[in-house]
């Protein structure tokens, strides 16, 4: 197969980790046969310094041309003091524009690094693997935001449409298929008029889902859940703030932010794909940053976009395989000598 790619590196350590991504996709396509074509274009911070816009309008009409995109991370304290502008805003403006309404955040625990995990051992005993699908495109997010004539007053407003909220939870269904048929659907249906509609919205998309075990949590319970019995979750879904501030959360109790994925879908096959973390100005240009977060997002890619099953299953494997052989960068080195970012990717490499 021929793919094409829309490569958005980004900021920070986001070219470091793109770069072993591309490698080991290379790897890849040699070993099962496929090529894979790229297309490096600037989104973020870079993108402000050479065209004054995070997001150039060539950048998001590149993408809606190709089959799937990468995306390192934006953002960095350099551009934390422009009015009215922000690398952030890069984010935004592919997920809407691209469509990506459908979070997907796995949040797993390795077991080769369960030490990092901050819960005691009798609570995390078995494994951790939840996967959150996040509402992506609207919610507060894209809700009418702004302040009153005199200035004193702001407001950010929460809006879902039935047909915005019920795309999201079919997703979370069919994801939930293919896993242990538990959804969690997490809102704050005691306040909020949206969050009823969730609940009402989600009677009907699950009724075509006999199969599928349902519950409900308000999110500040379900905040609690998480650090107390995170095992009693398969399939989280959420609107675009909760989904946001639950994802970190999840992402914290497995210890390993550096190693967590994450894909952005739409209708189609089309997907963007990048690690949770951030642009990590601080250890940027240092050969230091974990890329596995970004290697995992590119099978992923591979998975939801390309239909690449086995070829997915190959690039988590060879992770697992160098993290059997001790190779840790130094987010994950407990202390164990870590090796670097180039290094990282010649181990996922070499055992591919
Ligand atoms: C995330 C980030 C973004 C979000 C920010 C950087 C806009 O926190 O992807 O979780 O809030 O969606
Ligand atoms: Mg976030």
């Amino acid at each position: 197969m021929i793919k094409n790619i829309a490569v958005i590196p980004g900021d920070g350590i986001g070219e470091e980790v793109v770069a072993q991504t591309v490698r080991v996709l290379d790897a890849v396509g040699e070993k099962f046969g496929h090529k894979f074509n790229y297309t490096y274009l600037e989104a973020g911070g870079c993108a402000i310094d050479s065209t004054g816009k995070p997001l150039p309008e060539a950048t998001l009409e590149a993408c809606k041309k190709s089959d799937s995109v990468l995306l390192g991370a934006v953002g960095g304290p350099k551009w934390d003091h422009i009015p009215g502008i922000r690398p952030e805003q890069a984010l935004l403006g592919l997920r809407g524009g691209l469509g990506l309404f459908a979070n997907l955040r796995p949040a797993i625990m390795y077991d080769q690094l369960k030490e990092a995990c901050p819960l005691k051992e009798s609570i995390i005993e078995g494994g951790l693997n939840i996967m959150i699908v996040r509402e992506l495109t609207g919610g507060i997010y894209f809700g009418k935001s702004g302040r009153s004539e005199d200035g004193k007053t702001g407001y950010d407003v929460e809006e879902y449409s039935f047909y915005e909220i019920e795309r999201l939870l079919r997703q979370a269904a069919e994801i939930a298929m293919k896993r242990n048929k538990h959804v969690t659907v997490v809102d704050k249906a005691n306040i909020l008029e949206t969050s009823r509609m969730w609940r009402e919205c989600a009677g009907k998309v699950f009724a075509d889902y006999p199969e599928i075990r349902v519950d409900f949590l308000y999110v500040d319970n379900a905040s609690m859940q998480l650090v107390r019995n995170p095992r009693q979750f398969d399939v989280i879904a959420t609107s675009n703030i909760f989904g946001d501030i639950l994802s970190d959360e999840a992402s914290q109790i497995t210890g390993s932010i550096g190693m967590l994925p994450s894909a952005s879908l739409g209708e189609g096959s089309f997907g963007m794909y990048e690690p949770v973390h951030g642009s990590a100005p601080d250890i940027a240009g240092k050969n230091i940053a974990n890329p596995l977060a970004t290697i995992l997002s590119g099978a992923m890619m591979l998975r939801y976009s390309f239909g690449m099953q086995a070829e997915a299953d190959a690039i988590e494997a060879a992770v697992g395989k160098a993290l059997d052989a001790g190779c840790r960068t130094a987010d994950i080195a407990g202390g164990v000598t870590p090796i670097g970012t180039k290094e990282m990717g010649d181990a996922v490499i070499k055992f591919l």
